[in-house]
């Protein structure tokens, strides 16, 4: 078993392919949102054909000089025939600019979306270098063995692609599969158990995303892999198929839809008002035939369990008080927990109670805007505790959105809120 300070030089992961990343075992929040008990690796490699060597991704800019002192144990820089990026984001591209100026010579080979952003990175040296977008079914030769690209877009950015080297049948698919875990035993079959950190990783990472990463599961599963070779974390050496399966599974929507269109109702109440108004939103919905309602305080729920709920609904009402000129505490977190998962075609909706200025309909609105869902019908908003006239439009409010979600109203999406009402 190698060090657990980690590998001096480069391992080879087949004859042929190095992994020559980086460890990064005292990283604790990565891009600010996903906390890294474990750390993170920043994993590359090089691989080595008669025709040349292809590098396959970069290191965070800080750990340059690991990346360098690996790739210079199993090559010159004027082998390095091809520079592979499948996906920009600094992590992986960090030693990119000092890589090309070692390597000039190199090809750099990338998916088309990737351009703007490798636009961004170069800037003035752009122009420098031999640049070539690839799609899937695109080959780069390395004399007797070739590289082929697969464009898999949103795991994790839009520039993201995968690399198959068919002659090791090793797949290079950087984010996807990855796991935010340190370990500097590399493999999953000597990593310790990194099992939390996998599933945590998707769902802070590729939740948001899952519907393009059954799409890539889709374009990669026929590949008889014998081997994944992600950017972070354990490489995938025994069963690598099961994380493609484990993945799918996560992709899937976590709570299995009925055949009726699902309208969640959540709301906080102050005073018992924000919640008559939800009480009457949810009786009108469940009015109209097709569509199943439910109804949360979020007061007592947890957030995390409700998001489950939320992506498998076609619909949420949203509801609070305004307190202090704006949503309650509660609904905010939600409302912040929500980028989380996917969201794209849900219908959003807001009501609530106020008693001087009634901002949270609106905040709630902006966010729900924010957040690519459709509005169809503007928010409810009701002074102090609402009347009977007033449950009654709350019932007329959660039927219209319930003919929303079946295709029997008109379609009248708020493109942007109106100022907020004194
Ligand atoms: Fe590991 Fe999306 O970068």
């Amino acid at each position: 078993m190698r060090s657990l300070i980690g590998p001096d030089g480069p391992v080879a992961l087949a004859e042929g392919v190095h992994w020559i990343g980086a460890l990064d075992p005292d990283l604790r929040s990565f891009d600010v949102i996903v906390r890294t008990a474990n750390g993170t690796s920043y994993n590359a490699y090089a691989v080595r054909g008669s025709g040349g060597v292809a590098i396959i991704d970069t290191v965070k800019a800080e750990f340059a000089g690991a990346f360098f002192a690996r790739l210079e144990a199993v090559a010159r820089y004027d082998e390095i025939r091809f520079i592979v990026l499948n996906h920009l984001e600094p992590d992986h591209t960090g030693a990119l600019p000092e890589l090309l100026r070692r390597a000039p010579q190199a090809q750099v080979l990338l998916s088309p979306r990737g351009l703007p952003l490798l636009r961004a990175l170069l800037r003035d040296d752009f122009g420098r270098y031999d640049i070539r977008p690839v799609t899937t079914g695109e080959t780069a030769s390395l004399g007797d063995c070739a590289l082929e690209f697969f464009t898999t877009p949103y795991v994790h950015w839009p520039d993201t692609q995968c690399t198959w080297f068919a002659r090791q049948r090793i797949l290079f698919t950087c984010d996807l599969f990855g796991s935010h875990f340190c370990d500097a035993r590399l493999f999953n079959d000597e990593a310790g158990d990194f099992r939390l950190a996998f599933e945590h990783y998707f769902d802070r990472i590729m939740r948001p995303f899952r519907s393009f990463v059954t799409e890539a599961l889709d374009l990669l599963e026929p590949l008889d892999f014998a081997l994944i070779a992600p950017s972070h974390g354990p490489i995938l050496r025994t069963n690598p198929r099961d994380y493609l399966q484990r993945t799918r599974a996560l992709a899937k929507a976590r709570l299995g839809a009925g055949p009726e269109k699902a309208l969640l109702v959540i709301y906080v109440s102050a005073y018992g008002a924000t919640a008559g108004l939800a009480q009457a939103i949810h009786d009108g919905a469940e009015q109209e035939p097709g569509v199943r309602a439910a109804l949360f305080d979020l007061e007592g729920a947890e957030i995390a369990p409700l998001l489950d709920l939320i992506e498998a609904a076609d619909g949420i009402a949203l509801g609070s008080p305004t307190i202090n000129g704006d949503a309650v505490r509660r609904i905010w977190d939600l409302m912040a927990a929500l980028a989380e998962i996917e969201l794209r075609g849900k219908l959003g909706a807001a009501f609530g109670s106020y008693g001087w200025s009634g901002e949270a309909v609106r905040m709630i609105e902006t966010r729900l805007q924010g957040l690519k869902l459709r509005l169809p019908e503007p928010g409810l908003r009701v002074r102090l505790h609402p009347s009977a006239e007033e449950l009654a439009e709350g019932q007329d409010f959660g039927r219209r959105l319930a003919a929303h979600l079946c295709g029997r109203a008109p379609a009248r999406v708020l493109d942007a809120p109106e100022a907020a009402a004194g």
